[in-house]
């Protein structure tokens, strides 16, 4: 049968792919927002990421939302909604764990006994690119068991926890996951730190309010020019997060974030990020994980 204009939908083939015009109207805006760099290959992932808010705004194509979006209005009321469709949010809790295994055997002792970190003075860390909270959470539970095994609870430490994209800062601070998700948390650590659902709720988890009060969630775009943290980190996780930018933003961004880590504190890096050929002020440990010099 043949398609009428009024019965096209937003599934109809002709009307999912962007132009070539408005793909490069897109990149722009998206590297000049958040970074982001979208080579030509990525223009299939854009189309589809964009066709949800397509059927949410009810228009009936790329072409439309486009046109909408670089509108003065559009843009102002949009833009959010554009960063998280693109943003790419996975994540996981103890995501490449060896490195928390680091953490706690290396980095922790280090820092406790050159500067009293955590004992004399709060111990303070970041997840810089948060996503819905895993990543902080996880530092929370490692820490927190790691403060209860050795130092009776006595172990001082708070975490910021930031991301450009709202929707997943508003999942983190509720703190709520699918019992699919926990996996990858250790059973002792399951009991403490998590809480069960009840009745309709028994497919999820809730982290214990001790562990969410540990951590402060809040929005930061890389981006900005000029952020200074109320306090420099002794401690910095950027995992899985300068992937997405090309060689000079991931200078400029990492340049940003480590004049908020303070000079022998450390920087944990995702498994397939490097600094090879960046001049950043960060100097190799072991594979993945950085130290600023002192
Ligand atoms: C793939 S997730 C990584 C989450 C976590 N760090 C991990 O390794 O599991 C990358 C996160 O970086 C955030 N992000 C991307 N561009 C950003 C920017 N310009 N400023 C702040 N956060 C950004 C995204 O919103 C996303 O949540």
């Amino acid at each position: 049968m043949q398609r009428t204009i009024q019965d096209k939908t937003p599934d109809t083939p002709w009307q999912s792919s962007l132009s070539d015009r408005d793909f490069r109207r897109l990149r722009r805006c998206i590297y000049n927002e958040c970074g982001i760099n979208l080579p030509d290959y990525k223009k299939t992932l854009v189309e589809s990421r964009l066709h949800k808010r397509i059927r949410i705004l009810k228009m009936s194509s790329l072409s439309d939302y486009c046109n909408y979006l670089f509108s003065s209005q559009g843009i102002k009321n949009e833009l959010n909604n554009l960063i998280d469709a693109i943003t790419t949010n996975k994540t996981d809790f103890f995501r490449e764990p060896d490195q928390f295994d680091y953490l706690t055997r290396e980095v922790l002792p280090e820092l406790i006994s050159t500067k009293g970190a955590g004992m004399r003075k709060t111990l303070s860390l970041w997840s810089a690119g948060c996503s819905s909270g895993e990543e902080p959470y996880t530092i929370a539970m490692v820490l927190s068991d790691f403060s209860e095994r050795l130092y009776g609870n006595c172990f001082d430490f708070r975490i910021l926890a930031t991301d450009i994209s709202l929707t997943v800062l508003k999942q983190a601070k509720i703190g709520i996951y699918g019992h699919d998700h926990i996996a990858p948390v250790p059973m002792h650590m399951r009991s403490k730190y998590l809480l069960k659902g009840k009745k309709n709720r028994k497919d999820f988890v809730r982290i214990a309010p001790d562990i969410r009060k540990l951590v402060t969630f809040s929005r930061l775009n890389f981006m900005e020019e000029h952020f200074i943290l109320s306090e420099p980190a002794d401690i910095i996780f950027c995992r899985n997060v300068i992937i997405y930018f090309n060689r000079q933003t991931q200078e400029q961004v990492l340049t940003r974030i480590c004049s908020n880590l303070r000079p022998g504190g450390y920087m944990f890096l995702g498994h397939s990020e490097t600094l090879n050929q960046l001049s950043v002020p960060l100097v190799p440990v072991i594979p993945t994980i950085f130290r600023k010099p002192v």
